[in-house]
């Protein structure tokens, strides 16, 4: 519409872009006056924005302004001044932050700024930069990936602390503030990419772990499906950032409709924590570049214990309980043992790299590792995955099958080991090459990745992390941007 009006008036676009429209906008309604022609312009648009502006006629000025799009606004010491949608990418550079309010217009001369909202000077809380230098550095590993991989398991030891107590297997009822409505009946989780993996997850643990009717839904589609609402279910919405567009868009609808909301998020003070009631945060520490691993093991984690303390409420016998806390105890040393053994990862990377298509074939709690492996894989790798229930390779995706086609089974030694065996034996037949990741010996597969026995619940937490390691190794060695894979950002802020 306003590129349509501003066309009438003989302005010239060359692309598709809001951004395009916006800068021709101010042109159009240019006053003489920076600060109010930028004011006419937030009047003027609709929708989420966050926008920088400057103008060749005032030089050494900027103004920013946002509406239901993250703007942090941050300087050093220097009072060198600098903006993002998300802190972590500020950290190194500055030591202050500041939160830009929706309606919020700061207006920056030289080396001063001042933030006004409707018109009156105001000054919003002033925040420390609290990423410490260390996080938001490599120190000895090659990339980022590698450094974050690494962290998970004292990342699991740090969320576990203070919730659960494993010397006499209790829970601490305060840390799941919100959660002590019993009436709850269905749980809905919500999310995008790595995070709605996370959620599939998760519905395994709540069914499994809690006997909870539970689904989970991709943001962006959620948006547009009839979302029923009631007093017993309550929508989960999981973020490593916290300020995933999509996301938001599905939160802001259910909190117009009243619904119950949680939020699972690393990033304290993100919009999603802000906007909802009550939530745990992941507690991952910064996770700076794009392919999340640490969030997801986070993410994963903080559901289990959510399940855990649910489950000790309503559902599952005191034995099983307690099984799973000793083996959640046991899961940081267990992928610090898949760490202190990437020879074995690094030399199936070495084998597999000279293919182009890959599928991922698990089943059950492995399922939604293998949505999550594959994408990984394609994140960082460059390289074609699809993912499936292995009980679907006869449904179709044989017809695939050709001696280029490596899979990938998981097949840890869990209530459908017998099965995978069966499937790893029908690819077999037709000379597929198979990698799989077990704690037993497979006899049939071409490459088997050793991990620790554990119960079912628990392989995911070891499985995942191979994955993410064997992704690494493969798309080192072709070569590819790992820390910045080409065509994404770490925070998707735009719809
Ligand atoms: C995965 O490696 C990606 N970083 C991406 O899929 C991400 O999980 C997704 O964009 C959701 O982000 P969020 O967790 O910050 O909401």
């Amino acid at each position: 519409m306003l590129k349509k009006e501003l066309e009438e008036k003989w302005y010239q676009f060359y692309g598709e872009t809001d951004s395009e429209v916006i800068a021709n906008l101010l042109d159009d309604l240019r006053t003489g006056d920076f600060a109010e022609t930028v004011d006419l312009l937030v009047n003027k648009i609709r929708g989420a924005y966050a926008l920088l502006i400057v103008s060749k006629r005032n030089p050494g000025e900027m103004m920013a302004v946002k509406l239901g799009s993250p703007l942090v606004f941050a300087y050093d010491t220097a009072n060198n001044f600098y903006f993002s949608s998300d802190k972590q990418a500020l950290s190194g550079y500055a030591d202050k932050l500041i939160y830009l309010d929706d309606g919020d217009i700061l207006h920056i001369k030289g080396k001063n700024y001042q933030i006004k909202a409707n018109w009156i000077h105001i000054s919003r809380k002033i925040e420390e930069m609290d990423i410490d230098s260390l996080e938001a550095s490599k120190g000895n590993y090659k990339h980022f990936m590698l450094k974050e991989i690494s962290e998970q398991p004292a990342i699991i030891k740090r969320i576990c602390k203070g919730r659960v107590n494993f010397v006499d297997k209790t829970m601490n009822a305060e840390a799941f503030h919100g959660m002590h409505d019993e009436h709850f009946k269905k749980i809905i989780f919500v999310g995008c990419g790595t995070s709605y993996n996370a959620g599939v997850l998760w519905t395994y643990f709540m069914e499994d772990l809690a006997g909870l009717e539970s689904s989970a839904f991709i943001a962006s589609e959620y948006e547009y499906q009839h979302i029923h609402v009631d007093d017993e279910t309550l929508f989960v919405f999981i973020s490593q950032s916290g300020e995933t567009a999509d996301s938001i868009s599905v939160l802001k609808l259910l909190k117009s409709r009243w619904a119950h909301t949680f939020w699972v998020v690393n990033v304290v003070w993100s919009t999603i924590s802000h906007l909802t009631d009550y939530g745990l945060f992941t507690r991952a520490g910064a996770e700076i570049w794009v392919a999340s691993t640490k969030a997801f093991t986070a993410q994963v984690t903080c559901v289990l214990l959510l399940a855990l303390f649910l489950w000790q409420k309503r559902w599952l016998s005191k034995a099983k309980y307690d099984k799973v806390l000793t083996e959640l105890e046991r899961i940081p040393a267990m992928i610090d043992d898949i760490l202190d053994s990437s020879e074995q990862i690094q030399h199936v990377a070495e084998k597999i790299v000279k293919y182009k298509d890959f599928f991922f074939l698990w089943r059950h709690f492995q399922v939604p590792v293998a949505r999550e492996s594959s994408l990984k894989f394609k994140e960082i790798t460059y390289l074609h995955s699809e993912f499936y229930p292995s009980g679907e390779l006869k449904h179709g995706p044989l017809a695939l099958v050709d001696e280029n086609y490596p899979t990938v089974l998981f097949t840890p030694n869990d209530l459908l080991f017998d099965k995978n065996i069966s499937s790893i034996q029908e690819i077999k037949a037709r000379k597929w090459i198979v990698v799989t990741v077990s704690d037993k010996e497979i006899a049939d597969a071409d490459y088997t990745i050793k991990i620790w026995t554990t119960i079912d619940e628990m392989y995911p937490f070891v499985t995942a992390v191979v994955w993410q390691l064997l992704s690494y190794y493969t798309a080192d060695l072709l070569g590819r941007e790992i820390d910045k894979p080409r065509n994404l950002a770490k925070s998707v802020t735009v719809k």
